[in-house]
């Protein structure tokens, strides 16, 4: 199972409709994927289609990442009905902005890792839908994340943003999980005439080089009616869906080629690399917790 955080520290910029994309794409091909909706706003779980009055929440989760308490706030998505796989949300809830504090406890950031622990068979993508702020939701994301996924618009106040953003992922690699990494930074709400967002973009690939996706998702009214309908874009009618979906597709290829080339990595350094993983999911974190001060801010 391999987690991924998509996260900006500017609000709009598109998180949500990306998560939603990658995990149209992840489904398309059959892959067991899981969407955490970590945001208060519940903009994930929404679009995943799952409306309804839920017993237990990923704030429940947060409370006590429980086997039984994880396995009711996930539902299968009605993405599903229409062709046969995969497709689950961890349902998001307004009350888990309780969680989203400036100086989370070390205890509190580890619980989703806690709860992924429980459904570590059960998957083989999660894809994590961030609040726009570096508050205690997005460190806790990123602690039990193995890449991060910065989504950035084409304008100044963006690429400032996402520079900050670059930072604290290396922070939290450094002090908390290092299987961290960013999975790279990807432009959306592109609009390929206009000439400021050709230069901000230009101005990003100098500043992040490789970092930054090849791909450029374009502004579409396509992908607010497919978020209308709580539909998968890969099952949306017409050619712009299609070529949407394909770009989804190749942003999915990239992050997943980054996983399987570590998969090699780890298995020609397995020692250093459990030597260096703080703590691998499922190994017990009270152990972890008790070689730290558990209070500790962060
Ligand atoms: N490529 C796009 N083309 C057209 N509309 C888009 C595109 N990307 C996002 N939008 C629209 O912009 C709005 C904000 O997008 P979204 O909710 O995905 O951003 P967000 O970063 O998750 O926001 P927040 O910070 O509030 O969580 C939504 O109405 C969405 O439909
Ligand atoms: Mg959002």
């Amino acid at each position: 199972m391999h987690v991924l955080s998509v996260s900006s520290l500017k609000g709009g910029v598109g998180k949500t409709t990306v998560a939603l994309g990658l995990a149209s794409a992840a489904f398309a091909r059959g892959l067991r994927t899981l969407v955490v909706d970590l945001d208060p706003q519940c903009d994930a779980t929404t679009g995943l289609g799952a409306i309804g009055v839920f017993r237990e929440t990923v704030a429940d989760v947060l409370q006590s990442p429980k086997h039984n308490v994880v396995h009711r706030a996930i539902v299968a998505s009605p993405w599903a009905q229409a062709r046969s796989g995969n497709i689950d949300v961890m349902v998001g809830s307004r009350s888990v902005s309780v969680f989203d504090t400036p100086q989370p406890a070390l205890r509190e950031v580890w619980k989703l890792e806690e709860a992924l622990s429980r459904v570590e068979n059960e998957y083989d993508l999660v894809i994590i839908d961030t609040p726009p702020s570096l508050n205690g939701l997005t460190r806790t994301a990123w602690v039990c994340s193995d890449r991060v996924l910065l989504v950035t618009e084409p304008s100044i106040y963006s690429v400032v943003a996402s520079q900050r953003a670059m930072s604290a992922i290396e922070e939290i690699r450094r002090r908390l999980n290092t299987r961290l990494d960013q999975a790279g930074l990807l432009v959306n709400r592109f609009q390929e005439q206009n000439r400021e967002h050709l230069y901000r973009v230009a101005e990003l690939q100098s500043l992040f080089g490789g970092k930054l996706f090849n791909e450029r998702i374009p502004e579409r009214a396509t992908m607010q009616q497919v978020q209308g309908a709580a539909r998968p874009i890969h099952s949306w009618p017409g050619d712009t869906a299609a070529a949407l979906a394909l770009q989804f597709d190749s942003v999915l290829n990239r992050i997943e080629g980054s996983f399987a080339s570590e998969t090699r990595r780890d298995r020609k350094n397995e020692k250093n690399e459990a030597r260096n993983h703080r703590v691998m999911r499922g190994q017990n974190l009270d152990q972890v917790l008790a070689l730290e001060s558990a209070d500790e801010k962060i």
